[in-house]
Formats: structure tokens, C-alpha cells, sequence
């Protein structure tokens, strides 16, 4: 069962955080590392660490080297991800040996599965702490038990997940405030671990979401990012919706912008369509992961819909919302895919032409249903048809950009340029990014900005206010 943690353990963990602070004060300034792998639900987790750890004296770097605590806050979503977490935990032997005080900590979604716990015992000795996705709110304490007792310690309770509420952060930008409004996933895609590792769909009461985003932008946030695994099946078990929350908080006061991630076609409703038709402060961006364009293969993948809703989905979104982005998520060489289920997804990419494309080798995840399922295809012929899928993408992207020009959009000024520092930059609606000539006055406005100039991956325009 879901657990909202109590007031009385919230509170019990920022006892801690005042012990930890006292402890702190009496030495030099401790520095943590924090190094967050994977997607903005593990960055937003990661601000949450930060945020306990500022609290208890923590001042930041953003090496490990001379740090007197480094974590690690994992991603499990595919092999390579979990290889490097393993390549830089064993990069920090070395410097354990050095600095035999440091304290090395490993949290996220790798260590809620118990292989993983049992490599890291056996093979990384120099790993003082394991705390899992459940687990987080109580940093406090384990670094307490750290500080004081200095034993090997191992935390990754299983269950179907907590909610903690209260929780300090340490925001990377002032500008782009993460708000998760829900945790964990009940879809069981038959490839991915995430529901192994965050538990079940949990959502945090509608109020708590609309005060804190409330607050966020009183405090100058412009761009309100919603999370979740899930997001368009918020609130199922409070009885409110997702299309509830977002018409509350375009409603709030104040010039800012709102985007969420993930959604799931198979909830992705038409009555949510209108919604973010309707709502002027949600993004035109549309990331709608389909995964594949075979139905056979959707099915084995437990995706609960076929290509045809696909269609049906982007169609009506592009009916109502003309100015619309679309993007999504492939997943080539799935167990059992042949070379014509492949190219149907090729087709159904030429149908939609998506602004832009994430794609993905399949990389089987232990404990899930398709890496039980038979996987002939060999990896170098599943490597030709990941490029052939990008060559098909590239060719529809050529110039997809142009239809942008002399189109005038609200943009959020973010900062200077990447590339050129003699100009600003930031995103349309479509989260298309943008450069354009201005002064530091702009940084954390919107400002009206008409396109000039299209290129592969980027706009260049002129500010027209
Ligand atoms: N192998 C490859 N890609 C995966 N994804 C999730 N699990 C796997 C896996 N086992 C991809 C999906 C998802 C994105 C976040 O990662 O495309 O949408
Ligand atoms: Fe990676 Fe998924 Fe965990 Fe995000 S929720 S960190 S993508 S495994």
C-alpha cells in the first residue's frame, strides 16, 4: 500500500537535519557531490537531496574530488545508464583511498532492485551508504548514522511507494521550477523497470500541487515543469484529472509558462486535448512516446493501444492545436520485432513527421516480461535498423523548422546564448529553442520574438517589443 509519511517522521527527519547541522558546525565547511543520472524525476529527487543536505550545513562542488560526501542518485532505464553509474563508483576508489572520511552514498532507481544492492556489496566496498526511491526523506538520519556510528549501511524498503511532502530543495534554476505531482507507475510496459523501481501511481493532492506552484511563482519562477511517470493519469484515485490540475494552475495569476512530462498515449484523452487547447499557459509541445508502429509489437509490449489510435490522437491534436509540436520515443529491436514490424514504425514515423525524435536500442531490464521473451535479432542488425530510423527522421526534420518563419511567439528570455554570447536565448511554445540579439535586462522575461532564421536544431530571431 501507497504511504503518505507522517508528520510526526517528517518532522523526526528534520530533527536530524538539525543534529547533522550542529555536527557540521563544529568542523570546516563539508562539501557534498551530487550527481544525478536520468530523467527530470531523478533531477527533481536530486534537488530534494541537495535541499537536505544545504540544510545540514552542505556546501556544493560539482567534483568528487576533496568532497567529504559524494551520492550518486542512479537511473535504471537501460543498461548503459547503469553502466556508468558503475564506471564512476569505481573511478572513486582511488580517491577513497586518499580521503578515507569520505562518505559514498548510492540512491534511485538502480538500488530498489536487489542485484544491483548485491553487486554493489560485493564488488564497491568503498560504498558507505545504499538508499532507495522509498527511502529518500530519510537521508537525514542515514547521514547522521553515517557521521556518528560509521557502519555499512544498506536501506532500499520495498512497498508500493511513499509520498513525502515538506521535503527542502535546492533548486538548479530559479527560472524552471520541477513540481512532481505524482510517483510511481501501474502501466507494466512490458520492457521498462520503472515500475519495479518507483512502486505504484501515487498523486499528491491537488491543492498541495496548485499552493506550491502558487508560490513558485511568486517567487519568480516562469516556467512550471508538472512530473510524473504517468502524468496524464493524475488523480485517478482522488478522483480529480490531470486536465483539473493543469485548468487550476493556468488560472493562477501571473505571466508563466507550464509543461509536464511523461504522458501516455493510451490516457492521453480528447477531453485533454481541449483542455490544453483551452489553457494558454500550457506548452504546445506535445512528447507523446509511441514506441513502435507495429501493432503486433505494441501489444507484446503492453502498450494498450494501435497505430490507429496513434494517428487518432495526433490528428485531433493537430486539428486543435495547429501550432503544435509533436515528438516521441522508439524503441528499435524489441524481442521478437522482425524487419517488417520495424518497418511499419518507419511508416508511421513518415505518417506523423515529428518534430523530433528520441530513439532507443532495446536493452532487456531483469525482472521485466519481455526479457523472458525469445530475442533473435543480433545486435549489429539491430544497430542498422536504429540508423536506417535515423536517416528517415533526419530527411523529415530537414527543414521542418522553416514553417516557424515570420512567426512572432511569447518567448521566456533564459540567458545568454550556448553558442554565442553576443545573443539570448530561449524556447517557443513548441520548446523550439530560439536565439536573438538583447541585453542582460531580458534574462526572466517574456519578450516577443518573430523568427528570422531556421537551422536543423535551432531558431535565430529578433525581439520585435
Ligand atoms: N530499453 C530501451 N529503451 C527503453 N526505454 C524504457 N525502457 C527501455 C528499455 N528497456 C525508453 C522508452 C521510454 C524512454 C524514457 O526510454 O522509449 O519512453
Ligand atoms: Fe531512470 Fe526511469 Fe528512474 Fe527516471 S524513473 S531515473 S528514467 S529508471
Amino acid at each position: 500500500m501507497t504511504t503518505k509519511i507522517s508528520v510526526e517522521e517528517m518532522e523526526l527527519q528534520r530533527d536530524f537535519i538539525k543534529k547533522v547541522a550542529e555536527i557540521n558546525s563544529t568542523r570546516e565547511p563539508p562539501v557534498a557531490h551530487v550527481h544525478t543520472f536520468g530523467c527530470q524525476q531523478n533531477v527533481s529527487d536530486g534537488e530534494k537531496i541537495k535541499g537536505m543536505l544545504s540544510e545540514m550545513g552542505y556546501g556544493f562542488s560539482d567534483k568528487p574530488d576533496g568532497a567529504d560526501l559524494v551520492i550518486f542518485n542512479t537511473c535504471a532505464v537501460r543498461e548503459n545508464a547503469e553502466d556508468r553509474v558503475f564506471g564512476n563508483l569505481g573511478a572513486l576508489k582511488h580517491e577513497k583511498r586518499r580521503n578515507p572520511n569520505m562518505i559514498i552514498g548510492v540512491c534511485g532507481c538502480m538500488v530498489q532492485q536487489a542485484h544491483i544492492v548485491e553487486k554493489i556489496k560485493r564488488s564497491f566496498p568503498h560504498v558507505d551508504l545504499v538508499f532507495g526511491t522509498n527511502a529518500l526523506h530519510t537521508l537525514p538520519q542515514l547521514i547522521y548514522e553515517q557521521l556518528t556510528v560509521r557502519k555499512r549501511k544498506f536501506y532500499t524498503p520495498e512497498g508500493d511507494g511513499v509520498i513525502a511532502e515538506g521535503i527542502p530543495v535546492c533548486r538548479e534554476n530559479a527560472l524552471k521550477v520541477s513540481v512532481p505531482i505524482m510517483y510511481g507507475c501501474n502501466n507494466f510496459c512490458s520492457y521498462c523497470i520503472v515500475p519495479y523501481v518507483r512502486g505504484r501511481e501515487r498523486s499528491r493532492e491537488l491543492a498541495d500541487i496548485v499552493s506550491e506552484v502558487k508560490t513558485a511563482v511568486a517567487t519568480g519562477a516562469k516556467e512550471i515543469l508538472l512530473l510524473g511517470q504517468n502524468v496524464n493519469s493524475y488523480g485517478k484515485e482522488l478522483g480529480t484529472s490531470f486536465s483539473e490540475l493543469l485548468r487550476q494552475i493556468n488560472a493562477l495569476d501571473g505571466e508563466f509558462k507550464i509543461c509536464y512530462m511523461s504522458s501516455h498515449p493510451k490516457d492521453f484523452t480528447k477531453e485533454l486535448i481541449d483542455t490544453i487547447a483551452e489553457c494558454e499557459k500550457v506548452t504546445r509541445h506535445f512528447h507523446l512516446p509511441v514506441q513502435s508502429g507495429s501493432d503486433r509489437i505494441l501489444k507484446l509490449m503492453n502498450r494498450h493501444y494501435g497505430r490507429e489510435d496513434y494517428f487518432g490522437i495526433v490528428d485531433y491534436i493537430r486539428e486543435k492545436v495547429p501550432s503544435a509540436a509533436i515528438t516521441s520515443d522508439i524503441i528499435v529491436g524489441f524481442p521478437g520485432e522482425t524487419y517488417e514490424d520495424f518497418k511499419e514504425t518507419v511508416s508511421l514515423v513518415e505518417r506523423v513527421k515529428f518534430d523530433s525524435l528520441y530513439t532507443f536500442i532495446y536493452s532487456p531490464r531483469k525482472g521485466t516480461k519481455a526479457a523472458e521473451m525469445p530475442d533473435p535479432i543480433s545486435a549489429e542488425e539491430k544497430g542498422k535498423w536504429f540508423r536506417e530510423l535515423l536517416d528517415v527522421q533526419e530527411k523529415m526534420g530537414e527543414n521542418a523548422y522553416n514553417r516557424y518563419i515570420g512567426q512572432t511567439f511569447r518567448v521566456l528570455c533564459e540567458g545568454e546564448g550556448r553558442t554565442d554570447s553576443k545573443l539570448f536565448t530561449g524556447k517557443t511554445p513548441q520548446d523550439v529553442i530560439v536565439d536573438f540579439a538583447g541585453d542582460n535586462s531580458l534574462v526572466g522575461k517574456f519578450v516577443n520574438v518573430k523568427i528570422t532564421e531556421a537551422y536543423n536544431w535551432a531558431l535565430l530571431g529578433e525581439v520585435t517589443e
